[in-house]
Formats: C-alpha cells, structure tokens, sequence
C-alpha cells in the first residue's frame, strides 16, 4: 500500500486538481486578452489550488501554450503581515526576479529597486514596459486578495482607494498590455473594500467575476479516485455525499480519513458497525474547524435561516407533530440574496424539481421555495454535519441568547412567525433523545457499511 493519497490542510498539487474546466478556460480567456479575473469562494472551496493550477506548467502545455514568453507570479496577500501597498508591489517585484533567469538585466535591474526600497506601482510599470519591450507578459496570481480589502493600522481607508486606482490604472492603461491580475477572495469584490464613490466607477470594474462552487457529483467521485457507478462504490459514495456533498475540503478530509482507517484494519476481522462508528466520530472532530468556521463567517440573517433550514429538516424526520413551522417557508422567498451567499459559500444547495405538480410526500416535507413556473426548489444542507452543527447551536442557546436571536427573527417575520420559530428552539431544548436518534451521524453510517461492503472499499483503495 502507498501514502495516502488525500490532501488536508494545504493546496492540492497541479496533477491531482480536479475539476473547475470552465473556471479554467475562463482565466485563460482574460490571460490571452490581457484581462483580468476575480475568483470567490468559501472557505476550503479551493481558491489557492485553482491559483496553483494556472502557475502550472503542465496545464499550459496542455493547452499547447508557449511559456517562454509568460512570467507567472504568484503570493497570497496573507503573507504581507501587515498588508501594505509597498509590500505587495515588493512581492510583485521579487517574484519576478525570481522568474527571470534567462533575463539577466533585467533581473539585475529589479534587484536594485527591490535594494533600495523602490517598490512602488510605477517602478512596476516601468519594469513590465521592458518585459513588453521583451515580447513577454506578467500574469500576476493574487490569493487571498481580501487582506488588500481591508484596513489596518499602516493601511487607511484612503491608502486603500489610493491602492485600488493604482491597480486599476496598471490594469487599464499598461501601455504594451502585457498584464493580467487574477485575484481570489472569499467573497464577491463589490462586498469588500471601501464604499463606491459616485463620482468614478468601482474600482472592480476591469474584473470579470466567476464563483468557485461545489465540484459536481462526478467531480467528487474523480476526487476520491471512486469507479463510478460500481455497486462496490455505491456505499462509498452514499457517505460521501451524505457528510461531504462537493466541498473539496470536506472531500479531501474524508477520503483521507476512510483511508487512513482502512489501512488500520487491514488484515483485521473489521466489525463494519465499530468501524462506521470510529469513523463517523473521528470525522466529526477532524472537520469541526470547517463547520466553525463557515458559522462564524455568516451574518446573523444567515444563520437564523440556516437554523430555520435545519428546524424543517429535523421536522421532517421526527416524524409526529413536534412543533409548528406552517407558513414560515414563505420567508425565504424573500431572502434571496442571503440564500445565493450561502450557497456560494458552500453551505446549503437549492435544487430544482423540475416535475411539475409532481411533488412527492418526501419532498413536500423538505422546505423549498416555488418558482415562478410552479416548480419547488429544495434548499438543504451540503453536509449533513453542518446541519448537525446548526442544530446544536439551536440546542446550545439559553432564554439569554435566545432573547438575542428572537430580535434577528423579527427582522424576518412577523412577531406570530417569530413566536412559533422560539417554541421550536424550546422544544429541542426539552427533547434531546428524539433529536439524536432523529441526525446521529453513524447509525446512517452503518447502514451504509453493509458487512459485504467492507470489501468494496478495500478495492477502493
Ligand atoms: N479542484 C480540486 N481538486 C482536488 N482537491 C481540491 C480541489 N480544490 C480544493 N481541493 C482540496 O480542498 C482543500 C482546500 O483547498 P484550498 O486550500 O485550495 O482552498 P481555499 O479556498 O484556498 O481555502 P482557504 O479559504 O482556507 O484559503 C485542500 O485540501 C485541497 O486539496
Ligand atoms: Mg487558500
């Protein structure tokens, strides 16, 4: 057996990056324009990876590309602790020295602005004329652009509009037009930065914008290295997209998990029950960071409809009259904006049934949103953990904070809304033994790990 083949906690590597070809061709159209490319994501949705893919040589070449007249460089705005402009021209600057062997002087002539401290936009400029001069173009691959975004002691609001016109300038009027800028960040640019002035135009405007979303079902299972559509898979895949649906981080921490655990109980009697148990457990405490994480970063309007997602979801599996929910799903068609957010960050997915009419007992009691044309769109959970989250901070809240949470309801609904919503909250705090039985994770599991089962996995291995 080799190393684990799953990535956590860092980049994937260019040749085992899957997915994204739209996203892909997309940053190749504005790099042979000369354009440029914002990319948003949720945390973990693959943002560095995709940048580290473009700086590839090999996907150059496969796109039959001559990289001899291309100069990629590539730096996160995390790393310019404290984000300063000089210091981002100085990782501009010095990335391209450090990609400019085969042009000696002007290598040597970046080394002398970069020694005496002349990192400036027009230094930039002046280099990137010579480059063009040269026939060769700088693609410029900024991660995690928002540090740029925001202010920090050596970084004012107005040093902040100054830095976004010097970007734009170079963007729009380099005279040999030979750069282009790809920048990630987790949220779509026009939520960042300083407030627009209405006497110019946003300082984003020279960007096209595309989202990095969920990677799709065959995605996933290219990810994970799964044949498709063996009926040896077929658990595999069923967990996976229970506890993982196409988040690449959540994927890359489950595939490296099951594996590392397969390697364990190689050569062992595995009890498929104790194993899906083990599992269930340790992947939950793997990938907490990720659920904190994607809750602390939403609003409160954000969470208080994932709670009201998550409270139509435990609803439909309790399976008796528990609580009240009746016209609340009318709020999300309201909260559109909201939904899109979260869905862009990875957190829920709508899906559209397209029978029309047709909506089935189980789909009745999923919470959705009709469409205009009469079909009803099912909002859930990308991960079933997630909504496992949200339910026990429903269970964790106390009269104090719920008193807190029922001001952002108004905000919603009306006071009668409002006051079935809380009682809910109240019922889940008095009914902890239904509620387990109703999400636990591993009893799903194990009827996902049918004894014959254990097999089709060491295959997948
Ligand atoms: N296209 C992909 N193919 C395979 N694995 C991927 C892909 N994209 C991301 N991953 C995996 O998902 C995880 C997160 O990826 P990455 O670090 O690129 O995300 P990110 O959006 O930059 O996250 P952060 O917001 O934390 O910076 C990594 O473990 C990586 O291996
Ligand atoms: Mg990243």
């Amino acid at each position: 057996m080799g190393k684990n083949p799953f990535i956590v906690g860092q980049p994937v590597p260019p040749e085992s990056f899957v997915g994204r070809k739209s996203e892909i061709d997309a940053a190749f159209d504005q790099i042979f324009n000369r354009s440029h490319l914002a990319i948003w994501g949720g945390a973990g949705m693959g943002k560095s990876s995709f940048l580290e893919k473009l700086a590839s040589p090999q996907v150059w070449e496969e796109r039959g590309e001559d990289l001899s007249k291309i100069v990629i460089v590539l730096f996160s705005c995390q790393s310019i602790n404290p984000f300063t402009p000089s210091g981002f021209w100085r990782e501009v600057l010095s990335g391209m020295r450090d990609q400019l062997d085969i042009e000696p002087d002007l290598q040597t002539e970046i080394e002398t602005l970069l020694a005496q401290g002349l990192t400036t936009k027009d230094c930039l400029r002046q280099i990137l004329r010579k480059l063009g001069r040269k026939g060769k173009s700088l693609v410029l691959l900024v991660d995690d652009y928002d540090a740029a975004l925001q202010e920090n002691k050596q970084y004012t609001e107005a040093d902040m509009v100054t830095f976004l016109s010097e970007c734009r300038n170079l963007a729009y009027h380099s005279k040999e037009r030979n750069l282009s800028m790809i920048v990630t960040s987790l949220m779509r640019l026009n939520e960042l930065g300083p407030p627009l002035s209405p006497a110019s135009s946003p300082w984003y405007n020279h960007y096209l914008f595309q989202s990095l979303k969920l990677l799709t079902e065959q995605e996933a299972e290219q990810l994970l290295g799964i044949a498709p559509q063996t009926p040896e898979s077929q658990p595999l895949r069923d967990i996976i997209r229970e506890i993982a649906g196409g988040h690449p981080a959540l994927l890359q921490n489950a595939g490296s998990l099951l594996y590392r655990k397969l390697r364990t109980a190689q050569g062992t009697a595995m009890d498929a029950q104790a194993f899906a148990t083990a599992f269930a457990r340790e992947f939950k405490s793997d990938t907490r960071q990720i659920f904190q994480n994607i809750w602390d970063r939403c609003s409160e309007e954000e969470q208080s409809l994932l709670m009201l997602i998550a409270l139509y979801g435990l609803k439909g599996r309790l399976n008796e009259e528990s609580y009240d929910l009746s016209d609340l799903d009318i709020i999300f068609s309201q909260k559109e904006r909201e939904l899109t957010n979260l869905e862009e960050q990875g957190v829920i997915t709508r899906t559209e049934l397209v029978e029309q009419g047709k909506v089935t007992n189980i789909h009745e009691k999923r919470v959705g949103i009709r469409t205009e044309q009469g079909n009803k769109k099912i909002l859930s959970f990308t991960s079933s953990l997630m909504e496992e989250w949200v339910i026990q901070e429903l269970r964790n809240t106390n009269n104090e904070s719920l008193e807190k949470r029922r001001k952002v309801f108004l905000n919603l609904m009306s006071h009668e809304q409002t006051k079935n919503v809380t009682q809910a909250i109240r019922w889940l705090w008095n009914h902890t033994q239904e509620i387990s039985s109703a999400l636990e994770l591993f009893g799903k599991l194990s009827a996902a790990f049918p004894k014959g089962a254990i097999q089709g996995l060491f295959n997948w291995m």
